[in-house]
């Protein structure tokens, strides 16, 4: 039996009457009622507006049970215990009447040893009943469950495949409710009839569409990887060190999981690739939140935020990448209008991200801090909080080379050391830019081939970012200087170097 229906099982001893079950899987929950109710030895009712107070047995329902107030009364007649299921409770729970006879009927329903289960896919409590209602929720099939269903599935078919691609399967359909994976799985069934690995890229696709319907969530493929990043070494060392620290090997070992990490920057260095080229290292899902989004989404931010951790947590281990978060949790600490709504999704967040046990890995990236609510930053939230700086001269001529290489061109035709001096203070997202620009130009110019010389009047043509947003780029590592971790190795020394060689031509804003 599920953890949750135990706890439900263990309530409902305990007399507890009234129990919200939040779930959006009806099915799902109503078996797992039924099983409680049976071990329990409970008889079982079930209620929802179309159908009225069903009993176990009872082909009709009872007379005069269609609104919830008739059914509570009719509880009242019946001699318990028992247990009744009540569909969309949430729809209905909110009228005066009803509150006023759940409050009055509460002490003999629970005497009488009935207990009260309302399936509903958000708690709507009224306050006066606050503290009469348990709430329960019920999350997505976790890997025993799929495993449970897709054998199921598999055997009713009469398909075997290996442990391997079972897992694989199993693991893609995380994340999905019990009905979605059936669906999913019949639709593969109808057709290929076989699960192979390009079935099992339908499952990731069908799941990434099911997954874009939560409005909060977009679910990544992995195209980007380490080597695509240029530079911050001390952030990958980090990274690949913890490379299997999700796997069961590294559990009995006695690793502790990474919670997350906290990368703060310049504006096009890197943060969001390396955001990605973490899920690829590590070979786990990426899902970016939209904070942004969720914090807006007026009346249902904190649902929205339950369910997208939930989502999150049953698809673990995987990335939980918060892109911007400075953007979406930005008023909190101001009291404006509508930011209580954001404090309290900021302070759930936090919470969350302190206490979860799932393998869900944080990224958050920010390119300010001075908005963020301080408790963000404060030790235990994040494993550690990375400075990503400008590329240094080292790192510009490695990002020419990664970005040449993405265009089919080969670093011998270029020279990419002189590119290299002559982009001070360009960030990572310039540089490819400046590659870009230039290929423009010398396909316009009758398609010949382009330059180091091409890229360099691009580069002439390009006012960086960092030039004119100096001072802020200057307080913002100042602030870093001593919270946080260089993503890059020994940028004192080389900056250092770079100021005593004095590339001519390029003017240093810092002297
Ligand atoms: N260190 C790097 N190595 C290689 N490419 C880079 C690097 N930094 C940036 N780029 C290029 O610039 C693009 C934009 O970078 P990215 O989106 O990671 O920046 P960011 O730090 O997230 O910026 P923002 O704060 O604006 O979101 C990348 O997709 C990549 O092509
Ligand atoms: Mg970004």
């Amino acid at each position: 039996m599920h953890a949750v229906f135990e706890e439900l099982s263990l309530d409902l001893r305990a007399h507890y009457t009234y129990v919200y079950l939040l779930t959006f899987e009806e099915e799902r929950a109503v078996r797992g009622v039924r099983e409680v109710a049976k071990a329990l030895d409970r008889p079982l009712y079930t209620w929802s507006a179309t159908e009225g107070l069903r009993g176990p047995r009872a082909r009709k329902a009872e007379e005069g049970t269609e609104t919830a107030l008739g059914m509570l009364d009719q509880l009242a007649q019946i001699d318990g215990p028992g247990l009744v299921i009540a569909k969309d409770m949430h729809r209905h729970i909110e009228d005066d009447q009803v509150v006023r006879r759940m409050r009055d009927l509460r002490g003999s329903l629970a005497k009488a040893g009935w207990g009260l289960v309302m399936l509903s896919p958000s708690a709507v409590v009224p306050p006066e009943l606050e503290k009469e209602i348990v709430l329960l929720h019920l999350p997505l099939p976790g890997l025993k469950e799929v495993a449970k269903l897709f054998h199921a599935l598999l055997k009713g078919v009469k398909i075997e495949i290996d442990l391997d691609t079972f897992e694989r399967f199993v693991k893609a359909s995380l994340g999905l409710t019990a009905e979605e994976i059936k669906r999913v799985y019949t639709k593969v069934l109808l057709r290929s009839g076989t699960f192979g690995d390009e079935q099992l890229r339908e499952v990731i696709s069908e799941k990434r569409q099911i997954i874009h319907r939560s409005e909060f969530l977009e679910f990544f493929d992995l195209d980007l990887g380490i080597d695509d990043v240029g530079g911050l070494d001390q952030l990958k060392e980090w990274l690949i060190a913890r490379q299997g620290s999700f796997t069961e090997r590294a559990r009995k070992y006695g690793l502790p999981q990474p919670k997350g990490l906290f990368l703060l920057g310049i504006q096009g260095c890197g943060k969001s690739l390396t955001a990605k080229a973490i899920a690829d290292l590590w070979k786990v899902p990426l899902l970016r939140l939209d904070a942004g989004a969720l914090v807006l989404a007026a009346g249902s931010a904190e649902e929205g935020m339950r369910r997208t951790i939930g989502i999150a947590e049953s698809m673990a281990p995987c990335i939980l990448w918060v892109d911007e978060i400075e953007k979406a949790f930005a008023g909190v600490a101001g009291g404006s209008e509508g930011s209580a709504a954001a404090a309290r999704i900021f302070g759930g967040f936090i919470t969350w991200l302190q206490e979860k046990s799932a393998a869900v890995f944080v990224v958050a990236t920010a390119n300010d801090v001075r908005n963020l609510p301080p408790e963000m930053l404060r030790k235990g939230r994040f494993d550690e909080i990375f400075w990503i700086d400008l590329p240094n001269i080292h790192e510009r001529h490695t990002i020419f080379n990664i970005h040449l290489g993405k265009r089919g061109r080969t670093s011998e035709g270029f020279d990419t050391w002189k590119l290299a001096e002559k982009t001070e203070k360009f960030s990572g997202a310039e540089i490819e830019q400046a590659v870009i620009d230039a290929m423009f130009d010398a396909y316009a110019d009758d398609g010949r081939e382009f330059t180091t010389h091409d890229i360099l009047r691009s580069v002439r043509r390009t006012v960086p970012l960092a030039r004119t947003m100096d001072q802020t780029i200057k307080r913002l590592k100042e602030w870093a200087r001593d919270r946080t971790r260089p993503a890059t190795f020994d940028n004192k020394r080389i900056d250092f170097f770079r100021d005593w060689e004095a590339v001519p031509g390029v003017e240093d804003a810092e002297a």
